[in-house]
C-alpha cells in the first residue's frame, strides 16, 4: 500500500518492531495495553478484557494485528471486526503503550488492518470518528478513507459520528 499522508513515519526496514497476528497468550498483555491507552476512569466497563481480547482473537474471523518490540514486549493493538457476510473490516480500536508512541506502530497496526482485508479479498475498511475531531478526519482524509454516511448523537455526550470507508 502507498503511503499517502506524508507522515513521517519509519519504512518496515527501520522499525525498531514488528507486527504480527495477535495470539491467544497475548490476551492479557493487550488488555493492560487497553487500560494504559484509555483511562478507566472515563471509558469504565467499555474497556476490553483480556477474556473479550481471547474471544475475538480466538475466533479467527477478526483482524488484531500486534506490534512486537525486540525484546518480545507486546506493546500495541489494532482490532478489526468482520461480521459474516459483510465485505468490509470494521477498525473498531487502536492502542499503544504511552512509553511506546510515536515510533509509527499505530500507523503500521492500520496498515496491517488494511492489509487483513486485502488478503482475506474484502472490499476494504470502515470506521467511525468524531464529527468534532478535525484532526483525526485530515489523517484518515489524507489516507484515503471517504465520508459516506453522518449519524446524529452517537456518543455518549451527544457528539454525531462520521462513517469513512477505505477500498484496499
Ligand atoms: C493513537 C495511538 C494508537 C497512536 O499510536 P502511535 O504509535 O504513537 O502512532 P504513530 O507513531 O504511528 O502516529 C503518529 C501520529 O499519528 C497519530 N495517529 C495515528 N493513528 C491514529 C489513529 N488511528 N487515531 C488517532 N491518532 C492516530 C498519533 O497520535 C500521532 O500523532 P502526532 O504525530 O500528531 O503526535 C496512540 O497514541 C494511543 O494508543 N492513544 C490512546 C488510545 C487512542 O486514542 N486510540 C485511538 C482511538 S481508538
Amino acid at each position: 500500500m502507498g503511503k499517502t499522508n506524508g507522515h513521517a513515519s519509519p519504512s518496515a526496514a527501520g522499525r525498531d518492531f514488528i507486527v504480527r497476528d495477535a495470539r491467544v497468550e497475548d490476551a492479557a498483555a493487550l488488555a493492560a495495553i487497553e487500560r494504559a491507552a484509555f483511562d478507566p476512569a472515563h471509558y469504565g466497563n467499555m474497556l476490553l478484557t483480556k477474556r473479550s481480547f481471547a474471544g475475538h482473537i480466538e475466533g479467527g474471523r477478526n483482524a488484531v494485528p500486534v506490534a512486537v518490540a525486540a525484546d518480545g514486549t507486546v506493546f500495541g493493538y489494532a482490532l478489526g471486526f468482520v461480521k459474516k457476510g459483510s465485505p468490509y473490516v470494521r477498525f473498531a480500536s487502536l492502542a499503544v503503550l504511552p512509553a511506546y508512541e510515536g515510533r509509527g506502530a499505530g500507523t503500521a497496526l492500520l496498515d496491517a488492518v488494511e492489509d487483513f482485508a486485502r488478503r482475506r479479498q474484502l472490499k476494504g475498511v470502515r470506521l467511525e470518528v468524531r464529527e468534532d475531531n478535525q484532526r483525526l478526519l485530515d489523517r484518515y482524509g489524507r489516507r484515503g478513507y471517504e465520508v459516506f454516511t453522518r449519524v446524529p448523537d452517537y456518543y455518549q455526550d451527544g457528539a454525531a459520528a462520521v462513517r469513512l470507508a477505505r477500498l484496499v
